[in-house]
């Protein structure tokens, strides 16, 4: 599937608002997050090892949210059950995420969209790019939880095309980093007005 044929994937739309957070600030965040050009590197280098395996790491993922009550609900109806449509095109989304974060510059569109991905969490989105009746909003403890597996299960993907255990270990510290500056900008719409 090529970007332009996925499904609500609206990365670089002149539709997509602009980022609340400056460039200023966010370069702010990612002196926070420890995050360099060293990273940029061992990011694109993860996209490299990661690229063929994508549908591995969605099923996995799939997986961690389909035994979690908790978590599959938000992929739910009002009759209880999952919708199927719902969770194939938020797969679709979420695996070229998978290679944004590690090949995208993250410039003013990567900052636009990180922002309209917070929004898709939170009540002001959720549901709207799919058209679908799944409760309206995920709770902002779930998005920051999620930051612990998204990056632990990442970890045997990226050792798996023979790379050294201190390459291995700078591609997962890069998207440690990578992952936690997204949350960071996603939890924006969560923040009361000010407390950003
Ligand atoms: C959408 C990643 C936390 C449920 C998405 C998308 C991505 C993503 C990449 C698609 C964005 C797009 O539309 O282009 C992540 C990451 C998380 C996280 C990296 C935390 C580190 C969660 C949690 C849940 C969840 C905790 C709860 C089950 C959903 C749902 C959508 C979605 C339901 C579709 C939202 C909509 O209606 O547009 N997520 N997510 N996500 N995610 Fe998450």
């Amino acid at each position: 599937m090529t970007t332009q044929t996925i499904p609500g994937y609206t990365y670089g739309h002149p539709d997509v608002a602009r980022s609340p957070v400056s460039m200023e600030e966010f370069e702010r965040l990612k002196q926070t997050v420890l995050f360099t050009e060293e990273d940029v590197h061992y990011l694109r280098m993860a996209g490299d090892v990661l690229a063929d395996q994508i549908e591995d790491v969605l099923d996995l993922w799939y997986g961690f949210v389909g035994s979690h009550p908790h978590l599959l609900y938000y992929f739910q109806g009002p009759d209880g059950q999952p919708i199927p449509s719902y969770l194939e095109r938020v797969r679709a989304r979420f695996g070229q995420w998978i290679l944004d974060t590690c090949r995208r510059p993250y410039d003013q569109d990567w900052l636009n969209y990180q922002m309209e991905i917070g929004l898709r969490h939170h009540r002001t989105k959720k549901n709207q790019t799919d058209g679908v009746p799944a409760p309206p909003h995920i709770p902002l403890r779930y998005l920051i939880a999620f930051i612990v597996p998204i990056t632990l299960t990442i970890r045997d993907f990226l050792a798996r095309k023979g790379h050294s255990p201190e390459t291995v270990e700078k591609m997962h510290q890069a998207w440690f980093k990578a992952v936690t500056l997204q949350v960071v900008l996603w939890s924006y719409p969560y923040a009361r007005d000010g407390d950003f």
